[in-house]
């Protein structure tokens, strides 16, 4: 049984500004994202009322570069067969509207009514995508060397793997397994199946999004970090998914810049207590817990302290906490407190708090919360997206009233600002108390 979080829709935030949903189709999300709410899951329903018989006809005009039953017919080409309605028509309203840029698909798209868009997402996710004979691991990454400055380096798909199921910690990449399933199966709808896609597609469109030449705020913040070579080895575990899926992915050497020592933190924790309590556990709701919170998370937000200014956090309490703490003593601080229990928070159940967290909201440009803060609130310590769970009600009120307000900028892409800037005080007050309420 997979977790409740691959059932949900997730919306980020630009997915949804291009997103001009036709009366109609957002009736059939609110009603899919409501029934999963309710525990069925609908994962593979298509969007909008697709025809995929309309849809095979009209695909002749694909099948030149997509082949007629969705397999590129080159690399460059990436396959559409078995890939989500949902998200092949988001890609061709994007190249549409040009928030996506290819001259070879824009004109492809320019012509296309939403209907023709629906008719053949419904098709090609139709299609089987087994058929492909997938470059291999040997040829596959090696097939788009990263950069010619590098003769020696040859692309190995277990290393890809190792980044792409568990990240690395000590660069912040995420995990990608958490949004691109398993394998690259993908069970949310708006994001892509990866498995059995071209090598060379996957490894542009990761060089695209690091250069922010095809725009989205969590590929971009994700692919930020990675290097020619890790670009590469994740192609060439795509290159042949299938044949490498059984063997053990390698976790990658990511142990922390600096080996922090819990014990040197715990000495160093004591001016910080007053405020955050002994085991993190703050007693006054307005000063944040810090027990079970990430590492990264942790250290990050002490050097937005102590860094202040328009990309730092600025507040007159912490600045002078942060100022004279080097590096080291940030990771130190941030394990002890991290390796600490968080307690219960003082927030209660809310039915519509869980709902948006859970589901977001389309039209209001609303991403679902969990898709970066966790089904229990646990944040992904990797990518250093903090814990809410169990912290209080008060602080998570005056945070999303500073994201909302832009005082607190220190949130890379603006991932926060753009989804607190759409919501209203009730909002915050039913979210806030949810959130604090998750164990
Ligand atoms: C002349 C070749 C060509 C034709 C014809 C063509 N495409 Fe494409 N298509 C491409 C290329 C190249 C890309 C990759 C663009 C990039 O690198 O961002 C692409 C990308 C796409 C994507 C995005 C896939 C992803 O995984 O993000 C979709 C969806 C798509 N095409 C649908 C279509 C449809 C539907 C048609 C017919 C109406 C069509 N294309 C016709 C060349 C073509
Ligand atoms: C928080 C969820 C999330 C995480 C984590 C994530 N991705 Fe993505 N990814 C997405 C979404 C959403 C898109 C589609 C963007 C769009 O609509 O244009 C995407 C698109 C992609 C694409 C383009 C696919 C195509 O068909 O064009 C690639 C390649 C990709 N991601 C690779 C990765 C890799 C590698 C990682 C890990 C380093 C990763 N992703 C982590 C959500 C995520
Ligand atoms: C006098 C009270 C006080 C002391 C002492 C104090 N803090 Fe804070 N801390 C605060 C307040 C208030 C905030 C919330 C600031 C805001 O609203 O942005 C905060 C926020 C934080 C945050 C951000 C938490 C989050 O969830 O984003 C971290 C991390 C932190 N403090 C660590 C420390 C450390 C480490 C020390 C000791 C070196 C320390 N603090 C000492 C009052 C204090
Ligand atoms: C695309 C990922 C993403 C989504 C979706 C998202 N967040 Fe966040 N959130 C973040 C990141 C990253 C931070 C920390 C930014 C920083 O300081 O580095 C954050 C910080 C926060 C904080 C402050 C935590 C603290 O300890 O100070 C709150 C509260 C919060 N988010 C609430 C929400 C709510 C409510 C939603 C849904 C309406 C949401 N988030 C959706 C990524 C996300």
């Amino acid at each position: 049984m997979l977790p409740l979080f691959y059932h949900i829709i997730i919306k980020l935030p630009e997915t949804v500004r291009n997103f001009d949903q036709p009366e109609a189709e957002s009736q059939l999300m609110k009603k899919i994202i409501f029934s999963l709410l309710f525990g069925l899951s609908l994962v593979n329903v298509a969007s909008a009322a697709g025809d995929a018989q309309a849809g095979k006809t009209k695909s002749a005009m694909c099948a030149a570069c997509h082949g007629t039953t969705g397999i590129g017919v080159a690399p460059n080409y990436p396959n559409l067969a078995g890939q989500h309605a949902d998200y092949i028509v988001k890609q061709l309203k994007a190249f549409k509207d040009g928030s996506r840029q290819d001259p070879v698909m824009a004109p492809m798209a320019a012509g296309l009514s939403e209907q023709d868009m629906a008719d053949l997402g419904a098709y090609f996710a139709e299609q089987s995508r087994s058929g492909d004979k997938a470059e291999t691991a040997a040829t596959g990454g090696a097939a788009a060397p990263a950069a010619p400055a590098a003769p020696a380096f040859v692309p190995d798909p277990l290393i890809g793997k190792g980044l792409y199921e568990y990240g690395d910690n000590s660069r912040t990449i995420v995990a990608c397994i958490n949004c691109h399933g398993k394998d690259g199966d993908s069970e949310v709808l708006v994001n892509p199946n990866l498995s059995r896609q071209h090598s060379q597609y996957i490894e542009k469109q990761l060089k695209n999004f690091r250069s922010k030449e095809r725009v989205n705020l969590a590929m971009n913040t994700f692919a930020e970090n990675m290097t020619d070579e890790d670009i590469a080895n994740i192609g060439a575990y795509f290159a042949d998914t299938k044949a490498v899926a059984h063997l053990k992915a390698k976790k990658p050497v990511a142990p922390l810049a600096l080996a922090a020592d819990v014990a040197a933190g715990k000495a160093k924790a004591a001016t910080c207590t007053a405020c955050h309590g002994a085991d993190g556990n703050a007693m006054v709701p307005m000063y944040p817990k810090l027990a079970g919170q990430g590492a990264a998370y942790i250290a990050k937000q002490l050097a937005d302290f102590k860094m202040g200014g328009k990309n730092g956090r600025n507040d007159p309490v912490m600045a002078p906490m942060a100022a004279n703490l080097s590096e080291q003593d940030m990771q130190e601080l941030a394990s002890y407190f991290s390796a600490q229990k968080v307690s219960p928070g003082n927030g209660k159940a809310d039915e519509a708090g869980k709902k948006l967290y859970l589901g977001g909201d389309v039209e209001r440009e609303v991403t679902a919360c969990v898709a970066c803060h966790g089904i229990k609130g646990e944040g992904m310590p990797h990518a250093g997206f903090p814990a809410i769970g169990g912290q209080s009600v008060e602080y998570l009120t005056a945070q999303l009233e500073k994201f909302r307000t832009g005082e607190r900028a220190n949130d890379k892409n603006g991932m926060m600002r753009n989804i607190a800037m759409n919501l209203s005080k009730k909002d915050i007050a039913a979210l806030t108390q949810y959130m604090s309420s998750l164990k």
